[in-house]
């Protein structure tokens, strides 16, 4: 059954209240022109893992918009550790840390906006379906192109996500659950909600930032996670006919981690099975993560 978007706990410019209540401004830039940056977290052992480079990104992201976060990274923290309390869920949590250009008159003029609005929404994490990391998922490559970097740059995490949402809905018609995007040349950049890796006689092989695409947190994670376990993984540009000979593909995210791919339309990747190289990383990656989070090495 799908969960409610209302079992959550939300944090609105200072005041937590249940997501069932929660409310934004008709006026606020973030739901009139989708001007807002964000980031996505989860916990490991209910710490929110990674949060120093969710913020940096956070203000990348912000800066490329030409917003400002009166915040300091400290004052963020305290604020999602605040909500995280309210909330006082048992297992481990999604954070989703969202800051608008606030609210102001219908004019792009930001100083129309003096104060951005800052939003934490916490719930519980769903963790990925045991199913799906024993079989891999199947995705499709959308016929809509990642924004051209030049007109909204995929670099920025931003609240603006109609180009991903168009993508994912060709994914979700096709009963697939993630969506491969090219950009405007024809290349590989990322999946609507995640990166893309391919496993190619064991070096791992990623479309590089130039290519046009968010530096996730995860896929930096695994350049650090493969120089630990020796596997080579690098940055080049990609095609489609580098998917249709990878041995392994693989997405990355926050939420997702590391998941095997094992169809892309209706092509089998390798065996059909997860490979072995993303099962090590994977399972590197969990590893890594609880001890980051203050767990032993089991
Ligand atoms: N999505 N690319 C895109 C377009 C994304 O939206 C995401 C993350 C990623 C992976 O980034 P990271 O490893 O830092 O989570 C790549 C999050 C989970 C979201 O939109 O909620």
């Amino acid at each position: 059954m799908e969960e409610s978007p209302f079992n959550s706990t939300v944090y609105v410019n200072g005041t937590i209240s249940d997501g069932a209540v929660a409310v934004v401004p008709v006026f606020d830039h973030g739901f009139l022109y989708g001007e807002g940056v964000y980031e996505t977290l989860r916990t490991y052992r209910q710490s929110p893992f990674l949060l120093d480079r969710h913020l940096t990104r956070l203000r990348t992201s912000a800066s490329l918009i030409n917003l400002t976060i009166p915040q300091d990274d400290s004052e963020l923290a305290a604020a999602i550790t605040t909500t995280m309390r309210h909330a006082a869920l048992k297992g481990e949590q999604y954070v989703r840390l969202i800051v608008t250009r606030g609210v102001g008159d219908l004019s792009y003029d930001p100083a129309g906006c003096p104060t951005p609005t800052v939003i934490i929404i916490v719930k519980t994490h769903r963790e990925t379906s045991p199913e799906n990391m024993e079989n891999g998922i199947r995705i499709i490559i959308s016929s809509i192109l990642r924004n051209h970097p030049e007109a909204v740059n995929p670099r920025i995490k931003s609240n603006n996500l109609l180009n991903s949402a168009l993508a994912m809905q060709e994914a979700i018609q096709a009963g697939a659950q993630e969506a491969l995007m090219r950009n405007y040349r024809g290349e590989l950049s990322e999946c609507s909600q995640s990166n893309i890796f391919l496993v190619k006689e064991s070096k791992v092989l990623t479309p590089s930032l130039e290519s046009g695409l968010l530096e996730g947190v995860t896929r930096n994670f695994v350049f650090e996670i493969g120089a630990h376990t020796g596997f080579t993984v690098r940055e080049t540009v990609l095609g489609d006919s580098d998917v249709h000979e990878a041995d392994e593909i693989f997405i990355t995210s926050t939420t997702r981690e590391i998941l095997p791919v094992t169809r892309v339309e209706d092509r089998t990747v390798g065996s059909g099975a997860p490979g072995p190289v993303t099962l090590a990383l994977a399972a590197a990656f969990r590893r890594q993560a609880e001890l980051l989070s203050g767990g032993s090495d089991p």
